[in-house]
């Protein structure tokens, strides 16, 4: 049994997958955290966003995988664990500039693919049920307003004690939603056959349900 969950930057993807993959005790692959690997790599190397020959070749060397430490994704980048500098908003831009390559995604679907193939997953993502699984059992996509994913944003920051300015927060949103929509390659969308829920003013617990419904 496969699950994909696609959506917008914010929506609460990761939360509401990991939780309905554990009680369901399937495993719980995040697909952007290996976009970002793939972006550090990048920014590691002084590659610019805009240098697209670069990426389209270089992307061939970085060597991603997943392993699993008491059920929780690791990724390795060229044998480094590198999921303590993936999180941050210059990896996730650049994630979602370097995102728009084939090769990029061509290397990326197939190992997500492989480990989709090999056990049950809770996959999220943006083109899990258009591209990655498009025979998955249980399709969402989950999204929320942009003023709403900006302010969940701007607490787990304020929680986590980092100053930041909520108008650019939402600015940065809806950027980063724009490319992920419009570019040529696998953009984000709606499959026809996904269920649309809009988690704005549901709680992460009324989210679950909703998708363990949808399973069951
Ligand atoms: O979900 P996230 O914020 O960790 O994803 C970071 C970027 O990676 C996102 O802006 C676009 C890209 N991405 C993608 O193109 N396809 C996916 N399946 C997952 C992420």
């Amino acid at each position: 049994m496969n699950i994909a969950i696609d959506g917008p930057a914010g929506a609460g993807k990761s939360t509401i997958a990991k939780k309905v993959a554990s009680k369901l005790g399937y495993i719980y692959v995040d697909t952007g955290a290996m976009y970002r690997a793939m972006a550090l790599y990048f920014i590691r190397l002084g590659v610019a966003p805009t240098e697209t020959d670069k990426i389209d070749t270089m992307c061939a060397d970085a060597d991603i995988s997943i392993e699993y430490q008491n059920r929780e994704q690791v990724v390795v980048l060229n044998g480094e664990n590198v999921n303590g500098y993936i999180r941050t908003e210059e990896v996730g831009n650049m994630a979602s500039s370097t995102s728009v390559n084939g090769n990029v995604r061509k290397k990326l679907v197939e190992l997500q693919q492989k480990l989709a193939a090999s056990t049950d997953v809770v996959m999220d993502g943006r083109d899990i049920g258009t591209v990655v699984l498009p025979n998955a059992e249980v399709k969402v996509f989950l999204t929320a307003s942009s003023a709403v994913r900006a302010e969940r944003r701007y607490k787990e920051l304020q929680a986590k004690g980092v100053e930041a300015d909520i108008k650019q927060i939402e600015a940065d949103i809806i950027e980063r939603d724009e490319r992920d929509m419009t570019r040529e390659i696998s953009p984000l969308k709606q499959a026809d056959d996904a269920t649309f829920v809009d988690s704005s003013y549901m709680t992460i617990d009324e989210v679950v349900e909703t998708i363990i419904d949808l399973a069951k």
